[in-house]
């Protein structure tokens, strides 16, 4: 493995970026349940800071461990971009990372995200942008993308790209191995993952679908890449870094989790770090994923729906948890049987 990631422990396990869920707040239940090597940071618009967004202050909270946490930075224009890693350099995190895979049509339509891709001088020009900023910075932060597969399916095209990155800087590299077009539940080709990381001399995380141990377990058997990524399933179980570390060392042990302390945590820590105006948002969203481990989560996302306030949201999960208390305590064990197969 390369140096990068020599102070991070041996399995280089890492929360993806995700907008609205992975903020300072979520992230510290995650490093309740003894951290991630890499928090990512929610996408942070360099448009929006430089035109002084007024929450400015609450996206770049480098909490709850700024040494391992990487910046996600949005956008194309190369002076607003380096102006706002220049910040985000300055309070020491692990990291900043450019944005080259978020499909939603408003972000293509501003040329950002996958948009990219396409864009091969302006992708190289960008990070070297901030390859600059970083060497100038002299702490000796990283520097990485997160990409997708791209347009179409032709793996000499993206390596190209990639090794265009690699040659102008790039440190390490992350790939949802999806077509622009692909819908998130499907499954991403791993087989792009191992193929980067035996064609690039930067290390290769991988990301896509990591739902439990067995699929995590599955991915590290069969493609073995530097590192992986988790997102939804991180939402839903904000435990599930510490559950990996635990049964690669108990495979034959229960995992236990109160899903009541959790809920308890969010509130409280949505409470000491957000914003007041970001409560009722990014609770629904957190919930939206969250409400899947229970038998009847459905009934709670729908209840959510119908809310508008914040006060309400909380009053609902309290009025779901006093009826489901039997499902509060869970446990997880590892299925032998389909370990062998993805069967996620
Ligand atoms: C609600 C949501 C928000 C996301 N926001 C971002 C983002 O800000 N930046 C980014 O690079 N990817 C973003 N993604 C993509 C995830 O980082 C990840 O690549 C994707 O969910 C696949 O991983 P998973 O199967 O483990 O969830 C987002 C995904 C979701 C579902």
């Amino acid at each position: 493995m390369s140096n990068i990631f020599a102070n991070l422990g041996q399995e280089i396990l890492c929360l993806a970026p995700m907008a609205d869920l992975t903020h300072c707040a979520f992230r510290q239940i995650v490093h309740h349940f003894g951290g991630c090597s890499l928090y990512f940071s929610e996408m942070i618009s360099a448009e929006a800071y430089c035109s002084n967004s007024p929450y400015r202050s609450f996206y770049l909270d480098s909490r709850p461990d700024s040494s391992r946490l990487v910046y996600q930075i949005l956008g194309n224009n190369p002076e607003m971009v380096q102006r706002l890693a220049v910040d985000l350099l300055e309070r020491e995190p692990f990291g900043v990372d450019l944005n080259m895979g978020c499909c939603a049509p408003f972000i293509r339509k501003k040329g950002w995200g996958i948009s990219l891709m396409s864009e091969p001088e302006l992708a190289t020009l960008l990070i070297k942008r901030l390859v600059k900023v970083r060497d100038e910075d002299g702490r000796g932060q990283s520097v990485s993308a997160k990409i997708r597969i791209g347009e179409k399916n032709d793996l000499n095209l993206l390596l190209d790209f990639c090794r265009r990155l690699e040659d102008s800087g790039l440190d390490y590299l992350t790939i949802n191995p999806q077509l622009r077009k692909e819908r998130r539940g499907r499954h991403g080709d791993w087989g792009v993952v191992d193929f980067l990381e035996k064609n690039l001399t930067i290390p290769v995380i991988g990301n896509g679908n990591i739902r439990d141990y067995n699929s995590f377990s599955y991915r590290k058997k069969t493609y073995n890449p530097s590192g992986f990524m988790i997102g939804r399933a991180a939402i839903s179980q904000p435990w599930i870094f510490d559950m990996i570390r635990f049964f690669d060392k108990n495979p034959d042990s229960t995992y236990r989790v109160d899903l009541a302390e959790v809920i308890e945590m969010f509130f409280s820590f949505i409470k000491e770090y957000l914003h007041p105006d970001f409560y009722y948002s990014r609770s629904t969203r957190f919930f939206q994923y969250f409400a899947s481990n229970f038998v009847f989560g459905n009934g709670l996302f729908f209840k959510l729906r119908n809310t508008t306030q914040f006060d309400d949201v909380e009053s609902e999960v309290r009025k779901f948890m006093d009826n489901h208390q039997d499902e509060m305590v869970q446990e997880f064990f590892i299925d032998k049987k389909k370990l062998t197969k993805d069967n996620s």
